[in-house]
């Protein structure tokens, strides 16, 4: 029997499996709410779930979406959870802006409709619930301070932070007004080999490992000046954690306090590969932002005299492991089309240079292939 139980919305994302290991490790009982798909979406944590058929499963998958007010108390009725981690959102920025209706609904509405079941299920059955909310640096936007810290104002740029800001305020309320243990962790940019493709970090990666295989020969690029506070999602999934098992809760800044521009990162991912990116890389004006966020650099001090907490890997470790993990990844690529078998992304659609034009592959390389912005050719990769 596990000493704790943990709900987590968002596990199928980057945060949510680096969070499920990391209490899978320390004995939880997880579960984790994910969206239905005509597709797979698990692919960050297939390694470690287990067919629930087998003995002593302790990784369980709830079906529900944000939108979804009901859905989310009937599974905390059922999941009696003792932690929640509300990680769920449309987390992509530039997108925010091309849908930011939708963007607000899952992640300030979404938000609110947990925050609500909690208060019930709280009332009704007279237990404590500890809450974290995944709130962002994005916040800051147009930034009145460097660097930021728990106590500089906000200045929302896009749908999405405004969206994070509202977010923010409902935790804050509920904890003041209904007594709610629930903590707002506001962390900066977070990257790993699990990064969305779609982010301009692993975006970077992907493409450095498949010019370096000959696979592709340019990248597409927004703003190169916008600066960025990057740490290691593995080493933010402790923050969340440590959070909330603070007596009481509060609100904390998780960063390294170190600021790179986009143009650093190209150097040190490109230069890994002994790579010049200024023969690769094209600006296109479509990857900038209606309003952008030119700088972001936090100041963790609280963080890490309260919770003890602090960074591990720094941003050239950060760099070099992405793309180291993303040659692996070419290298799958290249031995396929080699051999003359097309790559596939999830959608059936062709994504590398084939000799024959067979049927899509299925599976494994289904699987492991999520192109968004690595080829001009696709209409995803044009609009993020
Ligand atoms: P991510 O990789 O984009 O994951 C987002 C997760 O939310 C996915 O599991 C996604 O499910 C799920 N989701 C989206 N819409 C949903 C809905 N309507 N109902 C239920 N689930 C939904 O994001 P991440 O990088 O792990 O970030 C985790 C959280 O931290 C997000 O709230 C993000 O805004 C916030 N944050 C991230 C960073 C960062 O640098 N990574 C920094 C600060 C704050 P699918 O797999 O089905 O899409
Ligand atoms: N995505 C993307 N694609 N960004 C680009 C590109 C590109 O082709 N070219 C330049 N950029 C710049 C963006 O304009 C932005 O200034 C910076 O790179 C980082 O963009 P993203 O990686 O998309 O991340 P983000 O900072 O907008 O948002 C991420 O961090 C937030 C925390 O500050 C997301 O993870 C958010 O969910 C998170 O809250």
């Amino acid at each position: 029997m596990s000493e704790k139980t943990a709900l987590i919305t968002g596990v199928t994302g980057q945060d949510g499996a680096y969070l499920a290991e990391l209490l899978l490790a320390k004995g939880y009982d997880v579960h984790g709410v994910m969206r239905r798909s005509s597709g797979f979406s698990t692919q960050r944590i297939d390694h470690i779930y287990r067919d629930r058929h087998e003995n002593d499963i302790r990784l369980h998958l709830e079906y529900g979406d944000m939108l979804d007010a009901l859905g989310l108390r009937r599974i905390l009725t059922k999941v009696k959870p003792d932690e929640i981690y509300n990680l769920a959102a449309q987390s992509h920025v530039r997108t925010s802006f091309d849908q930011p209706i939708y963007t607000a609904e899952v992640i300030a509405m979404g938000t609110l409709h947990l925050l609500e079941a909690v208060r019930d299920y709280q009332e009704m059955t007279g237990r404590q619930v500890r809450l974290y909310q995944a709130s962002s640096s994005e916040m800051f936007g147009n930034v009145r301070q460097v660097p930021q810290n728990e106590h500089t104002p906000f200045f929302p740029r896009s749908p999405y932070a405004c969206a994070k800001v509202h977010a923010f305020y409902q935790t804050i309320n509920y904890r003041d007004a209904y007594g709610l243990y629930a903590c707002n962790g506001i962390l900066f940019n977070h990257e790993s080999p699990r990064r969305g493709e779609t982010f301009v970090t692993r975006k970077i990666t992907r493409a450095a490992a498949r010019i370096k295989l000959g696979l592709q020969d340019k990248l597409f690029l927004g703003n190169l000046d916008a600066k960025r506070d990057w740490g290691f999602a593995g080493d933010y999934v402790e923050a969340m954690w440590l959070i909330l098992q603070q007596e009481d809760p509060d609100d904390f800044v998780v960063a390294t306090g170190e600021t790179r521009s986009v143009r650093e990162f190209l150097d040190e991912a490109f230069g890994h590969l002994k790579l010049d990116w200024q023969k690769h890389v094209e600006i296109d004006k479509r990857y900038f932002r209606p309003t952008e966020v030119h700088i972001l650099q936090g100041d963790a001090t609280k963080a890490r005299n309260l919770l003890g907490w602090k960074p591990k890997v720094s941003f050239k470790q950060l760099a070099h492991m992405m793309v180291d993990a993303d040659m692996e990844l070419a290298q799958r690529e290249k031995t396929l089309t080699d051999a003359g078998f097309p790559v596939h992304a999830a959608d059936g659609r062709p994504v590398c240079g084939t000799r024959s034009q067979s049927k899509p592959l299925k599976g494994l390389v289904r699987r492991e292939i999520e192109s968004e912005d690595r080829s001009s050719a696709s209409p995803r990769a044009t609009a993020l």
